[in-house]
């Protein structure tokens, strides 16, 4: 098989937002206590944070984090996370049966992002709560002083503001197991009025309406219709979560599913427009695909659980190699639709369905899904090009038409670097690509990383790195012509200079 692609200067979607890059950490699981936080580990510093983690977060350059949930959110008081710990609630955690023990809130969580460089992306409760507990969440967040929250920060040690800008009003409320959960109407009238009183309290903040839980659900996409109808003049984005999974084994389909993906950003974009249109409004409603990965192995495992466990091995998706190039083609189209698409978070960041895992006392390790994000979202910053796609296609059981090759293309200009990314889907056999790159300058190619393996099945673990990638890739570049070979089911990266 091959495939034949024309890039050119010309040919810009937009310049990527960094914020695509973004994760996401819940107050689930492992994902705090014992993944980003475990004070009496070896490698925790002085506040009690993994520094073990705190790197390889850093090295993945996460532009913003999402806080603290996900459904977690939706039966959460945020004042039992401030304050002196010793009189923190111990509460009972109702979206995934746990013991909450709130010794990291609010301030910890701001202090771990500024360690980890990141931004956060903060959700407020609008399942058993509303307007009341999100403008003074926001008042003690944001405000400078003077006032009872802002004061009341300060008396726990914060004399700053945190300056958090981006804010989620709500999680998945259209969903039935949310806790709160809302129909639409109802919630857009929520939403509306918490935008509302959070704008007057902070005109500066740019805020998240809850679209769809997932584009399967029986309300997609009349819930963006309608709860944007009410939402429409406060919020900036409305939000997108996507998990993708391969219970029935089927490789070729699976690696298909962004194309999913890429109807769904398209729907929702349509729905946007739809509400603009019929608001005669001249501003456009970007979006917020604040959560998506591969998210199935561990489903079965969390059944087994028992309730109310502090911090349990909950979601913790072991990932393998074919998991990574679905992840990374999650991650292209994100990019293809980067005039829309101005922030998403991969969901999640540390043990919960994440791409670093920890042991308790023990060590952190990258998984398979790690690597194309890294690469990712180290070098696709820049504007996103479009990549005009011939390649040869196949039918999966849920897909027709489907390229053999997933790719997105980036300009840096500032490193005058142009950067492909590219998955041959193909189960057996190589792919042959070209790349005509007429309008380019750049003469050599700087790297051609790989990543491959023999095994779709094959896992990282603590003990041994299976699959990482490699820089052997044959690229080259020949009077503006990029060709190369791209292994059976693998992820490459050529950067150009
Ligand atoms: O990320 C795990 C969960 O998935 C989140 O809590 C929820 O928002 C979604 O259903």
């Amino acid at each position: 098989p091959k495939a034949s692609v024309i890039v050119d200067k010309d040919f810009v979607i937009s310049k990527v937002d960094e914020r695509i890059y973004g994760s996401f950490i819940e107050q689930l699981g492992r994902a705090v206590y014992g993944g980003i936080y475990e004070p009496d580990h070896e490698q925790a510093d002085e506040h009690g944070f993994r520094q073990d983690v705190l790197q390889l977060v850093r090295d993945l350059q996460v532009p913003i984090v999402r806080y603290p949930g996900g459904n977690m959110v939706s039966a959460y008081n945020w004042e039992d996370g401030v304050g002196p710990r010793e009189e923190r609630p111990r509460r009972l955690e109702l979206a995934w049966s746990t013991i909450e023990t709130n010794e990291v809130g609010t301030n910890e969580f701001a202090d771990w992002a500024a360690k980890a460089g990141t931004d956060i992306m903060m959700a407020v409760n609008l399942g058993t709560r509303g307007i009341d507990a999100a403008r003074n969440l926001l008042e003690y967040c944001n405000h400078p002083g003077g006032t009872y929250y802002s004061e009341l920060r300060k008396s726990h040690g914060y004399e700053q503001p945190h300056h958090i800008k981006t804010w989620c009003l709500g999680n998945e409320m259209d969903g039935p197991w949310q806790i709160g959960g809302k129909t639409a109407d109802e919630y857009g009238r929520l939403a509306y009025e918490t935008a509302k009183a959070m704008k007057t309290v902070d005109p500066s903040i740019e805020l998240v309406s809850c679209g769809s839980s997932n584009s399967a659900m029986p309300t997609f996409p009349e819930w963006e219709a309608t709860t944007l109808s009410h939402t429409y003049e406060f919020a900036d984005y409305i939000s997108l979560h996507q998990y993708y999974g391969n219970h029935e084994n089927d490789t070729a389909n699976f690696l298909a599913k962004s194309l999913d993906m890429d109807q769904f950003i398209r729907t929702v974009i349509s729905t946007c427009d739809y509400i603009k249109a019929k608001k005669r409004s001249k501003k456009t409603i970007n979006l917020s695909f604040d959560e998506w990965n591969v998210w199935f192995h561990s489903t079965e495992a969390d059944k087994q659980l028992e309730s109310w466990q502090v911090a349990p091995p909950q979601l913790e998706d072991v990932y393998n190699f074919e998991d990574a190039l679905l992840v990374a083609n999650m991650m292209h189209t994100l990019i293809n639709h980067a005039d829309r698409v101005k922030m998403a978070c991969m969901a999640q960041l540390v043990n919960v369905i994440a791409p670093i895992m920890t042991e308790n006392q023990g060590r952190a390790w990258k998984q398979t899904i790690y690597y194309p994000y890294y690469y990712l979202s180290v070098y696709g910053r820049g504007k996103a090009l479009q990549p005009i796609i011939h390649s040869d296609k196949y039918d999966s059981r849920e897909f027709t038409d489907v390229a053999y090759l997933d790719s997105a293309v980036v300009l840096n200009e500032e490193h005058n670097e142009l950067v492909l990314f590219m998955t041959n889907r193909h189960l057996e056999a190589s792919l042959a690509v070209s790349y005509d790159l007429r309008s380019f300058e750049q003469a050599e190619v700087v790297e051609h990383i790989v990543l491959e393996h023999d095994d779709p099945k094959a896992v990282n673990t603590k003990e041994k790195e299976e699959v990482a990638p490699h820089s052997r890739g044959n690229a080259v570049l020949e009077d503006k012509q990029l060709q190369a070979e791209l292994p059976r089911m693998s992820w490459n990266m050529v950067r150009l200079r």
